[in-house]
């Protein structure tokens, strides 16, 4: 099981802390959080350390060397041949959960959306669909990766017992959670809050995981009691099978395919430039993972983050970095500052309402590096948004439409934005979450 055969090269090394600059060893098992986070200090984050960042080439169903996941198994000694056959059964079973597997998703201009928004023909509006995906959203791209790992860690015999799964979510990211939990016949405590929907839970109970209904508790601090409870159970030894950086730093890892995807799509089409990217941003792993991955050879598509008016912890913290004059680099280490929770969050877009942006780091990151910005979108535009994503065909949930809707409201704000956007510009949105 040795490897290192040639084109076998790793590209992410390591792991190092966003804030406290902690490193951890590509080979380490589990590099889920820092190790200097603890319950009462949770502004930590593990980020990738890469050895170069030449162009990905290829999807999440491959053991592509630019994947931590492949370069720790690698480290510890699983072959190439070895991962792919791992990678090729996962996928598979996947498949047979979810009718379908990690392939591509579509992407391609949409001339509604590019007529309605007066866009001329060399411009326009692009759109990756990713409502056939996976689960029907985006979120299960962040998770394979780490059930890849847990599978490796398996195979070297150091994880004798299956810890559960556990989740905070009663969305699209518990959904991904617990197909992809039923592929690997892994077992998945889901922790949702006791409004979630009749109608979610079934999906869930179809999918054998294991729901439990969190209410308040007397001695509750505050903060949502599912994500206490999930937080509780992980301290008692159960895997963060979640979407949030700072909870999994794996998590950060697959979600890149949707930005390397899209490269691939672009050139495939012959298209050598976008000028903007908006991204609809709830706990920002997404937006962090589209801005990494896209960035590799589109470095100036700006990316516009898009959160609503009724939820917009991400763009407060923007505007507080602004006017603390944080450069990049320094932002990190004013986090209790910058990064506040949101009191009482609300918007048709409900998918995107955390309270608090876990994964800001890397979303400012990207928007510093390609000269994007963050985008505040008026209920009004969220609806209209809904709206013309299903007149222009694409099943989306409004959570899903939100970052059309921060192209609609930046394109209202023209000239007086300081960065009006050309009716020839390639604008590029995300459709994500099929409408339930
Ligand atoms: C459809 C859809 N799009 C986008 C997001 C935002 O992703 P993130 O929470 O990683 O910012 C979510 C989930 O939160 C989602 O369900
Ligand atoms: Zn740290």
């Amino acid at each position: 099981m040795v490897s290192s055969a040639a084109g076998d090269h790793h590209h992410v090394t390591g792991w190092r802390c966003a804030v406290c600059s902690a490193v951890v060893d590509i080979a380490t098992d589990f590099p889920w959080r820092c190790p200097n986070a603890t319950a009462t200090d949770r502004h930590h984050l593990l980020q990738m350390v890469q050895a170069d960042t030449s162009p990905a080439s290829t999807g999440i169903s491959t053991p592509d060397a630019h994947f931590a996941w492949a370069g720790h198994a690698a480290a510890n000694g699983m072959s190439l041949a070895d991962r792919m056959e791992m990678v090729s059964r996962l996928n598979s079973a996947v498949g047979a959960v979810a009718g379908t597997d990690f392939t591509p998703t579509p992407f391609a201009r949409s001339a509604e959306l590019s007529d309605a928004l007066g866009f001329t023909s060399a411009g326009g509006v692009w759109v990756k669909d990713e409502t056939g995906g996976v689960a029907g959203s985006q979120k299960a791209r962040h998770l394979f990766p780490i059930l890849l790992h847990l599978q490796a860690v398996e195979a070297f015999g150091r994880l004798p017992e299956r810890p559960p799964l556990a989740i905070a979510s009663c969305g699209n990211a518990a959904l991904a959670a617990a197909t992809l939990a039923r592929a690997a016949r892994w077992p998945i405590e889901v922790y949702v809050p006791t409004w979630m929907s009749d109608g979610f839970g079934v999906q869930l109970d179809r999918l054998g995981a294991d729901v439990r209904r969190c209410e308040r508790l007397r001695d509750d601090p505050p903060g949502d009691p599912a994500m206490l409870r999930f937080r509780e159970a992980v301290e008692g030894g159960a895997i963060p099978f979640t979407v949030q950086g700072p909870e999994n730093a794996l998590c950060l890892d697959g979600g890149r395919t949707i930005g390397w995807e899209i490269s691939e799509q672009l050139s495939s089409a012959g298209i050598d430039s976008v000028d903007r990217v908006f991204v609809q941003v709830g706990g920002g792993a997404f937006a962090t993972c589209l801005g990494a991955g896209l960035s590799l050879q589109h470095p100036s598509a700006r990316l516009h983050a898009v959160q609503t008016a009724g939820c917009a912890p991400l763009v407060r913290a923007w505007q507080r970095a602004k006017e603390l004059d944080l450069g990049p680099d320094e932002v990190a280490h004013h986090w209790g500052q910058v990064m506040t929770v949101w009191e009482q969050p609300q918007s048709l877009a409900d998918g995107i309402l955390d309270d608090e942006t876990y994964d800001w780091i890397g979303v400012f990151a990207a928007m510093a590096a390609s000269g994007g910005s963050p985008i505040e979108s008026p209920e009004a535009d969220v609806i209209t948004a809904h709206e013309l994503a299903h007149s222009a065909g694409f099943d989306v949930s409004a959570t899903g439409s939100a970052g059309l809707a921060g192209l609609i409201s930046a394109l209202r704000s023209g000239a007086s934005s300081g960065d009006p956007i050309g009716a020839s510009e390639r604008v590029v949105v995300v459709m994500s979450g099929i409408e339930r």
